[in-house]
């Protein structure tokens, strides 16, 4: 009996001992690396380098550097080859005619390029000053603190030159003493406000995507002083296209509504939109499911034993097993195909948009040149193009080709398309056609 317990209690001791062994090799094998070596001084609070917060999170940096260090791919509509958007779209030099992005407009590489990128745009496109360095630097957020409002019209080339060390990098979404996820950009900061929203309570999830949405938005220079300003409305809903579009007809640009610059041709007085990628992906079917920037764009990667977030920010399908995987069990060509369909129809109709949008450019044109041309159907065309190549322009400046929320490309496509027609009929009926 006593020696019948004792096996008993030898084989617990045992199982005990395999399952603990197992535990600490399931537990091993996923942990996400998230501890500072303790043999390194701290992170200073105001250390941009991201090389010197490499030396605290090795696997973390080579992962970052790997935009820099690894292949150039080029997807069916992404990947970071820096090739001319021009030839691809040749007829944006027609849509964006007297303004830099008809010039020059190259496909983006990836975090650690964004001041070599900027600095080797063509100067005249940075006469705007600062201001263009906003989303580009891990700089950024103490100059704004040591020069405040003024920081956004200083000379550009000063300010890169003097001031700016780094492209984007570890600062810009991390907190440096608790490594947890923060706001450094003040424009995201008071557009949420404004919504009600209070950005220092988001949980983890929502940080996923709100350290994105401090740049990858539409934004715009408010007033003599250049602000960089989100254009949202008060609600969710407010990020539309058409919200959007209300905004810069409204409020202070009541009287005067907000232009970017105006048509050479068409005289039309344009808006430019920047790349809205966090309001485009709002109340998508992923959003909606709770699904975040980063779950797609960093999604975990093991390295050795170990597991981290992938910082290699670059299109998803350059590892569909990774970004997908987790929610997804199909396999990798499907989803491929899935995401490749649902470009090509955005695509298509971008096309015709674009097409539309330059024709109502040229009946515009000639109703302008038409002696006698009622002025008042003129303007009235001028009008339905500024409507319509600003919904055009949000898709095409948007980067994923329709991917992050493919209902509501196609809606915005459309009405693009409409307002063109409308433009083009009026410009006709302008010359009695
Ligand atoms: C459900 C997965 C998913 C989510 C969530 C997601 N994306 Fe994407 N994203 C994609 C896919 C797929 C593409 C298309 C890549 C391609 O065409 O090569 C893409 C493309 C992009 C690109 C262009 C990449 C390139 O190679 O040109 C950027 C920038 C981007 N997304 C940013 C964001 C931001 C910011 C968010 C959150 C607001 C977000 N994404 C949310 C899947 C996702
Ligand atoms: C564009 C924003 C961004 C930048 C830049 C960035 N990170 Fe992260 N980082 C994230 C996000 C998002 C997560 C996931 C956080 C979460 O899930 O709570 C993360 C997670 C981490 C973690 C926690 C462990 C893990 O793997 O999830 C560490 C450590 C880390 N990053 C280090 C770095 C270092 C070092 C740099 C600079 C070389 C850097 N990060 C740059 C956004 C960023
Ligand atoms: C501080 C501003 C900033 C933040 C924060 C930021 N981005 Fe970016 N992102 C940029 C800029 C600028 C570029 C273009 C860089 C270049 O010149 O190639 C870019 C490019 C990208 C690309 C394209 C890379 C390629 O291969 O074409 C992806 C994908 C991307 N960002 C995703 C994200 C996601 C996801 C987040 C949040 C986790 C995020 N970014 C946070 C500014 C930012
Ligand atoms: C964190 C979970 C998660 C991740 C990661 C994720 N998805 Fe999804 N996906 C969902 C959910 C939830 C839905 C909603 C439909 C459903 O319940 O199946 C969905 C729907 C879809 C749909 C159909 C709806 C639509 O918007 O067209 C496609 C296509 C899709 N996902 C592709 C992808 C691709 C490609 C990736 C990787 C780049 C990806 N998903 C990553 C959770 C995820």
């Amino acid at each position: 009996m006593a020696k019948e317990k004792k096996k008993i209690i030898i084989g617990s001791i045992l199982a005990a001992l395999v399952f603990l062994g197992g535990a600490i090799l399931i537990y091993n094998n996923n942990r996400v690396v998230r501890t500072e070596d303790p043999k390194l001084p701290p992170i200073a609070e105001d250390e941009t380098d991201p090389e010197v917060w490499g030396q605290h999170y090795p696997r973390h940096y080579d992962s970052y550097r790997n935009a820099v260090e690894g292949p150039v791919v080029r997807t069916k509509y992404g990947g970071n080859d820096k090739y001319d958007k021009l030839e691809e779209f040749p007829e944006m030099r027609t849509l964006f005619a007297g303004y830099g992005f008809s010039e020059e407009y190259n496909e983006d590489r990836g975090h650690p390029y964004a001041v070599q990128d900027i600095g080797a745009i063509n100067p005249a496109r940075k006469k705007s000053g600062a201001v263009c360095l906003t989303c580009k630097s891990p700089e950024i957020p103490e100059l704004l603190e040591k020069f405040g409002d003024d920081f956004y019209t200083m000379d550009f080339t000063e300010v890169k030159d003097k001031y700016i060390k780094h492209s984007i990098a570890c600062s810009d979404c991390h907190d440096p003493k608790t490594m947890d996820l923060h706001i450094t950009r003040p424009a995201l900061r008071k557009a949420l406000s404004k919504m009600g929203i209070d950005v220092d309570k988001a949980d983890r999830q929502e940080m996923r995507t709100l350290v994105c949405a401090q740049c990858h938005v539409e934004y715009y220079f408010a007033g003599d002083k250049k602000i960089v300003t989100f254009p949202w409305g008060e609600s969710i809903e407010g990020m539309k296209p058409e919200q959007v579009y209300e905004y810069y007809q409204s409020g202070e640009y009541k009287d005067k509504p907000f232009v970017d610059w105006t048509h050479p041709k068409s005289k039309t007085p344009m808006l430019k939109a920047q790349h809205p990628d966090y309001e485009f992906f709002m109340n998508s079917t992923h959003q909606a499911a709770g699904v975040a920037c980063a779950d797609c764009h960093m999604p975990y990667v093991k390295q050795g034993n170990v597991k981290i977030s992938s910082h290699d920010l670059k299109s998803p399908l350059r590892n569909i097993s990774e970004s997908c995987g987790v929610c997804h069990r199909e396999d990798e060509e499907y989803l491929k195909s899935r995401v490749e369909h649902i470009q090509d129809n955005n695509y298509n109709l971008l096309k015709v948009a674009a097409d539309r949008n330059v024709e109502a450019i040229k009946e515009i044109e000639k109703s302008l040149n038409s002696p006698g041309a009622d002025q008042e159907l003129i303007k009235q065309a001028q009008q339905y193009h500024r409507q319509a190549q600003w919904l055009w322009d949000w898709m095409s400046a948007e980067n994923s080709m329709g991917f992050h929320n493919p209902e509501e490309g196609l809606n915005y496509i459309g009405k693009s398309i409409d307002f063109a027609h409308k433009a083009i009929r009026a410009a006709q009926r302008a010359r009695g056609e």
